[in-house]
């Protein structure tokens, strides 16, 4: 297995070997944060994280995983570089490639970071975009492990708007991890043909199902885990919010849902979540709209069964393995002596 100099673009890139080694590496990398061990591999390196939309769990783990790695870390914000505004995609790659041995990227399309990694060449780690949100599903998919201790044969119910960028994202890794997947949502919001069909492709080689329904029935007496996001995305024209409100809101994820499903059925989300009005974006929709909760209610979200936070934390040690396996060359050996 090599990874080495690759980017980290969309899970559909690896195989489900490099993707089961990839968690493998991030449950090592746990460990030793868990216990202490230090494990500061690359101290002669530097890592850039640029950021067009804004982030909390993504920025951090990239900036304390880089800490951990014994890297240095440049946080570059919306307004903090002339990418875009007055240097190319293309150029700003190049020129970031030479002081830089790892570059990270959130931002709105796909292509802005296929480009930077088609010209910088050190690895580029996708840290969001419209079309996928990569490292969030290997969070997702570790805590999904360790609560059952497997993933094979599992079925994971993403519930809600179907096709955005984390639904994409975990209906790719569900096909490749052998898990089951059903995306439901309002048809209007369900995911697209093309990556259906690929996705089911490779779950047919895995022995898993992919299901795309607009019946909640479909989770009953099946789904291990119940996955909710935001029902509008970064990026999105906010004065979507009505329209997809009104699409949306039978797709809340309740108590009873979760109790339709299994009793040993656990909560996800990628985080940040409108559960409560202890936001204001939260309390300017209520006020507009009348809703109190969206995606999910605050119930499900405090109770028991929701691992959101086990997740949040596994974003950190997941992206720390990318990184790493991605980073990692000959000369590690002497650097890690030199420590
Ligand atoms: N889940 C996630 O990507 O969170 P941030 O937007 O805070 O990075
Ligand atoms: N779908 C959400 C995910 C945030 C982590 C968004 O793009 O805003």
């Amino acid at each position: 297995m090599n990874f080495k100099g690759r980017d980290f673009l969309k899970i559909l890139d690896f195989s489900e070997e490099e993707l089961r080694y990839m968690l493998d590496t991030a449950k090592q990398f746990k460990e030793m944060k868990h216990k202490g061990e230090n494990h500061k591999y690359f101290p002669n390196k530097n890592i850039a994280i640029l950021f067009e939309k804004t982030s909390t769990r993504t920025r951090c783990s990239f900036e304390v995983a880089g800490y951990d790695l014994g890297m240095g870390v440049t946080y570059l914000d919306p307004t903090g570089s002339q990418m875009g505004h007055k240097e190319s995609i293309a150029d700003t790659a190049r020129v970031l490639a030479r002081f830089y041995d790892g570059i990270e990227f959130r931002g709105f399309k796909q292509e802005t970071v296929e480009e930077l990694a088609k010209y910088a060449d050190v690895p580029v780690w996708n840290g969001l975009t419209d079309y996928c949100h990569p490292t969030q599903v290997l969070a997702d998919f570790l805590t999904m492990e360790e609560k059952f201790g497997h993933l094979e044969g599992l079925t994971l119910a993403f519930v809600g708007d179907a096709r955005n960028n984390v639904a994409n994202s975990l209906m790719a890794m569900s096909a490749k991890m052998g898990v089951n997947y059903i995306a439901c949502g309002p048809n209007e919001r369900k995911p697209d043909d093309e990556l259906v069909n690929k996705c089911r492709e490779i779950a047919k080689k895995n022995g898993c199902t992919i299901t795309v329904t607009d019946d909640l029935g479909a989770l009953e007496g099946k789904a291990d885990a119940i996955y909710a996001d935001v029902w509008l995305s970064m990026g999105e024209d906010k004065d979507k919010w009505g329209e997809r409100i009104n699409l949306l809101k039978p797709y809340q994820v309740t108590m009873n849902l979760m109790n339709r499903a299994k009793p040993t059925t656990i909560f996800l989300h990628a985080l940040p979540s409108f559960h409560d009005l202890n936001t204001k974006v939260a309390n300017e929709v209520n006020d507009q709209f009348g809703i109190p909760e969206m995606e999910v209610t605050n119930e499900v979200f405090e109770s028991e069964r929701s691992a959101v936070f086990d997740e949040a934390e596994n974003r950190m040690h997941t992206i720390k393995a990318v990184m790493y396996l991605t980073l990692i060359d000959e000369d590690n050996n002497k650097e890690e002596e030199n420590h």
